[in-house]
């Protein structure tokens, strides 16, 4: 039977620095993650949809983005990614959570990453929050 792999937390912030609903990228370990915090609990997936590499969002945890922040973090310039009002936020439809990515739309269930179009699933990623702490478990 083959050992389990170690992992390690990586802290990205305190619980306060995500706000309730809106996607914060964060890197870890080199990877670009969306995270999104929902209630008590936090989801990390891809921060790059694998449609055509939108990033879903742009600002790292206590930042505020502005109009003009938008231009070396697309793979182009999708025009719903140019606006403050763009995040990428959390969806509820009944028990169905998702975020849209702000280029074309597609949807990515904030647990699974399941996409309608299953090709397009997206990575997930274990968040731990541990009192003051919020990790990322690779
Ligand atoms: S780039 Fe995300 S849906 Fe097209």
């Amino acid at each position: 039977m083959a050992e389990p792999t170690p992992t390690t937390d990586h802290p990205i912030g305190a619980p306060g620095d995500f706000p309730d609903g809106v996607g914060v990228a964060v890197t870890v370990a080199g990877l670009d993650l969306l995270v999104v915090r929902d209630g008590e609990a936090f989801h990390a997936l891809s921060n790059r949809c694998p449609h055509k590499g939108a990033r879903f969002a742009l600002d790292g945890p206590g930042e505020a983005r502005g109009a003009d922040s938008t231009t070396d973090s697309m793979t182009a310039d999708p025009p719903a990614a140019t606006t403050a009002d763009a995040r990428c936020r959390l969806t509820a439809d009944g028990d169905e959570k998702t975020v849209a990515c702000p280029w074309h739309g597609l949807p990515f269930d904030v647990e699974t990453g399941a996409c309608p179009v299953p090709r397009f699933g997206l990575g997930t990623f274990e968040v731990v929050a541990d009192g003051d702490v919020v990790s990322v478990r690779l």
